[in-house]
């Protein structure tokens, strides 16, 4: 009878065959047909007590305007070489009393938090004062500058959609006329009375595709989710509200969308778990989050980040409420189909 035992073929020589006309056998590729994400990005709390030192000696080694258009650490999450998430990079921005940062402007869109000190921010023209906890907006293709006519450093949070940029290869910048500061064609915060009070003007010109909003003050802000968390009944859950833009009551810019929470003392969030990823950054308070099964401690000042697909809570030390503000990539999944979501009570136990 005849022995129908197949041997197995040595098809090495085949692959590398393969290899050298630049093609792939999709059956050897693990994770084509993978169930969930596979990521390159593990959750990590950048801590002011340990950058904010570093920053302060990046005096040292850099002068605005000569040697650099910006003094700012950016956020490299510890599983990539650039980028706090996959889409997005986070960092810390410091200006000196005196000191002026030039014009520029590119695709990359920006948003900042003012931590610490203020200054002006001036966007297209428009002188923005920065206090704490500001948002303030510089959306792809705007003329950016920065200012610092105080008298203690500025320290803001810078956060941009560069990794998503530059993956699609869409990353274009320019620097303004002869590397100055832009000429001021409006008034201090004129966007501010324009759009800042859930009113638009009769006459509408706005047609770009962010919010004609250059600032949202912290002031506003705050006592906006305050109000709210006290009409829902001070949920021990906690409450969030999203930053819009006013026209569109989308968000702030198209690639990034904006939330301010407050936890209050001793209380914990319900879990959460969704495609995007997001940065938190600590503007009031202290505590911890659990992401994926792990503790995470955070206090003022701190940002940390949660990737793709992780569970998490947030725990507000006794004391003192938590207010977290938080940045998402979130418009970039909608349009596609790609968001996903999940909430629980709590963070679920880690499979074994
Ligand atoms: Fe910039």
């Amino acid at each position: 009878m005849e022995n129908r035992m197949t041997e197995k073929k040595d098809h090495s020589e085949y692959f590398e065959r393969l290899k050298a006309a630049h093609v792939a056998a999709l059956w050897t590729i693990p994770g084509t047909l993978a169930e969930e994400p596979t990521l390159d990005e593990v959750p990590h709390v950048w801590k002011a007590k340990e950058i904010f030192p570093l920053l302060h000696e990046a005096v040292d080694v850099v002068d605005l305007g000569d040697d650099a258009d910006r003094r700012a650490l950016n956020a490299s999450n510890p599983k990539r070489v650039f980028g706090t998430s996959h889409n997005l990079v986070a960092g810390y921005q410091l200006v000196l009393p005196g000191e002026t940062a030039p014009a520029h402007r590119h695709t990359p869109s920006a948003i900042r938090l003012l931590l610490e000190g203020s200054g002006h921010t001036t966007v297209d023209g428009e002188p923005v004062l920065m206090e704490p906890g500001d948002l303030v907006l510089t959306p792809p293709m705007t003329w950016h500058d920065h200012r610092h006519e105080g008298d203690t450093p500025m320290i803001w949070l810078d956060g941009l959609d560069v990794p998503f940029v530059r993956g699609q290869h869409a990353q274009f910048a320019e620097e303004y006329p002869n590397e100055a500061l832009q000429d001021l064609t409006e008034a201090e915060d004129v966007s501010v009375a324009r759009y800042g009070a859930g009113m638009i003007p009769a006459e509408r010109t706005w047609t770009k595709n962010h919010s004609p909003l250059n600032k949202y003050p912290y002031k506003t802000s705050k006592e906006s989710l305050l109000r709210f968390h006290e009409s829902e009944g001070r949920p021990s859950t906690g409450s969030s509200m999203e930053y819009v833009n006013p026209i569109t009551g989308g968000p702030v810019i198209p690639t990034i969308t904006c939330f301010l929470s407050v936890q209050e003392a001793g209380t914990k969030s319900r879990a959460y778990r969704h495609t995007p990823s997001k940065v938190f950054c600590v503007l009031e308070g202290s505590g911890y989050s659990i992401i994926n099964g792990e503790r995470y401690d955070w206090e003022k000042h701190d940002f940390f980040v949660v990737p793709s697909w992780h569970w998490y809570e947030h725990h507000a030390n006794e004391g003192e409420d938590a207010v977290l503000f938080s940045m998402s990539d979130r418009p970039i999944y909608e349009p596609f189909g790609l968001l996903r979501e999940q909430t629980a009570d709590a963070v679920p136990a880690a499979k074994n």
